[in-house]
């Protein structure tokens, strides 16, 4: 499900039919994300008001893995919501948070992310109550693991829960949001199961795989 306004505008709302799990956008009526309370799901929302994160990356992504997984299950056990990378539109991600059983924070290990993510999460998250993990993602191995070094001890000097699990940058996932694909619909080659084995150790570890 995604409540991000300019998500309307990408290439995946146009292309809903084809994602193996139920979307829907709901920015213009956020209030109908009230139904979810009935349905007994599981709701995770992903947040971080700085842009360009991976929020839309890790939804997508996430939605799939879970569905590959569960594909049995007749009953709606997880919902996840992305949400706008914008401070304008803070009054629909405290929709969201409204009824939201977790937080899944995605962060890119760089020094320019670090205030935006401390603000929303000081600022939005926290004050919800809600349980919260930071996940970072968008990790180059190639780059050495300074950067990622870095960004774990800054979390960690937050004292901000964080999943073990690191999403690393992979060239198939920026060219996916092209061509309209999800991780389970990826290509069967080398790069594409490293890129999708992130996905499904990050379900896991949070443990998705089941209620
Ligand atoms: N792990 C990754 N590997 C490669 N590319 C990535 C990865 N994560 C995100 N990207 C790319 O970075 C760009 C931004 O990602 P995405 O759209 O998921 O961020 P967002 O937080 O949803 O942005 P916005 O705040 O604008 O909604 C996209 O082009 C996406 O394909
Ligand atoms: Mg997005």
């Amino acid at each position: 499900m995604s409540i991000d306004p300019q998500a309307s505008t990408v290439w995946w709302a146009n292309r809903i039919t084809d994602l193996p799990f139920d979307f829907s956008q709901e920015h213009e009526t956020p209030e109908n994300l009230a139904i979810l309370k009935d349905t007994g799901a599981r709701v995770h929302v992903i947040a971080n008001q700085k842009g360009g994160v991976g929020k839309t990356t890790t939804t997508l992504n996430i939605a799939a893995v879970v569905a590959d997984v569960l594909q049995e299950s007749a009953e709606l056990l997880h919902v996840f919501i992305d949400t706008p990378g914008s401070l304008q539109d803070e009054n629909l991600l405290l929709e969201a948070l409204k009824y939201a059983h977790d937080v899944i924070v995605p962060m890119p290990p760089e020094g320019l992310a670090f205030d935006p993510t401390a603000r929303t999460i000081s600022k939005v998250i926290e004050p919800s109550g809600l349980p919260y993990t930071v996940v970072i993602n968008n990790w180059d191995p190639r780059d050495g693991a300074a950067d990622l070094n870095e960004t774990i001890a800054y979390i960690e000097a937050q004292g901000w829960p964080r999943a073990k699990t690191v999403i690393r940058r992979y060239k198939v996932h920026t060219r996916a949001s092209v061509e309209g694909k999800v991780v389970t619909q990826y290509q069967k080659n080398r790069a594409s199961f490293e890129a999708r084995e992130d996905f499904y150790r990050l379900a896991l570890e949070f443990g998705f795989g089941g209620r």
